[in-house]
């Protein structure tokens, strides 16, 4: 099936992006198809379709990530909510869809505010609303920025100022490993002295299975990965053919990463803000890398940010970890 056909579609939205973000997005862009072999940045996944199709991406029998570590927080929320202990300030970082904050509040011991942080604004506040009405006695004070870059986090006012950041899903995957540990490095300013950080991480395991979630038989991630794209045709203006691209996503071992490509059907052209990039047939746009961890390498990596596990929490499997942190 042609991912452009997927049936069930995202809901209609129309949200004006504004003129600083829409520079950003096109000198990202332009930069990425400069480069030999092109890229696009991952982060440009996430419109509100983006989020849409990511969420059933996460409901797909092959992906393996989100319902391990669901049934981890299902089976392990006590230990993890006395590892946290009471009256934090939660912070997520990609908070697109509430189910693991929910599974996360009900066993947390009097959280005092949930402040959920996503680049996809409309679609945080219409997920948190619901929240909101279900919890009233829990601030949530949703914040639309992108958790790569510096952002303003809402001051606690009782002046005690214990935070907790929820990372959860092995985004820190998504990320190279610069980026990742300049993110644990700004995490652990934030939690200083005495939060913590819970986070998802997803482990080294059979190629088959890797390859398999990554490369569903309905099309949605081949959709998603699409959706980048149709973003760059859309809102950017350029001159392209979606049905031209085809997706492919394979585990690199070497990397111990799935990478995921638009692969080019045919010799064509990209034309852009004036400028004009040519493809091969079989020539790819990489657009994501997603990193699997053994657990000692995960360790030294959040070492260099001044973080050390507390606790770890694994399925029978040992496909995914949950991990709680503290600055060392
Ligand atoms: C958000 N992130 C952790 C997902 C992953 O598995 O790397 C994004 C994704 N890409 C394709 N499928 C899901």
């Amino acid at each position: 099936m042609q991912a452009e056909e997927m049936r069930g579609s995202a809901p209609a939205l129309t949200a004006s992006v504004p003129d600083e973000a829409r520079a950003r997005f096109l000198s990202d862009v332009l930069a990425g198809l400069h480069r030999s072999p092109k890229r696009l940045p991952s982060k440009y996944f996430y419109d509100h379709r983006g989020s849409w199709l990511f969420d059933r991406i996460c409901e797909l029998p092959e992906y393996y990530p989100t319902r391990t570590e669901l049934s981890i927080l299902r089976t392990r929320g006590r230990e993890i909510a006395r590892s946290i202990g009471p009256a934090c300030q939660l912070i997520e970082l990609g908070a697109g869809s509430t189910l693991k904050i929910r599974l996360l509040l009900e066993t947390l011991d009097r959280p005092h505010s949930y402040v959920p942080v996503d680049i996809s604004g409309e679609y945080l506040r219409k997920q948190n609303r619901a929240l909101d009405a279900e919890c009233p006695e829990l601030r949530v004070i949703p914040v639309a920025a992108d958790f790569m870059r510096d952002f303003t986090l809402p001051a606690r006012d009782d002046g005690r100022g214990r935070r907790v950041v929820f990372f959860p899903g092995s985004t820190i995957g998504n990320l190279t490993r610069e980026e990742a540990i300049g993110l644990l490095r700004r995490i652990a300013r934030l939690i200083t002295p005495d939060g913590g950080l819970l986070i998802g991480i997803d482990l080294v395991k059979s190629p088959a299975v890797l390859e398999a979630a990554y490369n569903d038989c309905q099309g949605v991630t081949a959709a998603f990965n699409l959706n980048v794209l149709r973003r760059v045709r859309d809102e950017l203006g350029a001159e392209l053919d979606l049905a031209a691209f085809a997706h492919h996503a394979y585990y690199r071992h070497s990397r111990r990463r799935i990478e995921m490509h638009l692969v080019s059907r045919r010799t064509q052209q990209i034309v852009l803000d004036g400028e004009r990039f040519q493809l091969m047939a079989g020539e790819t746009i990489h657009t994501e890398n997603s990193h699997k961890y053994e657990l000692e390498t995960f360790a030294q990596f959040t070492a260099e940010a001044g973080l050390r596990a507390r606790q770890t929490w694994t399925d029978a499997r040992h496909w995914f970890a949950v991990q709680y942190l503290e600055c060392d």
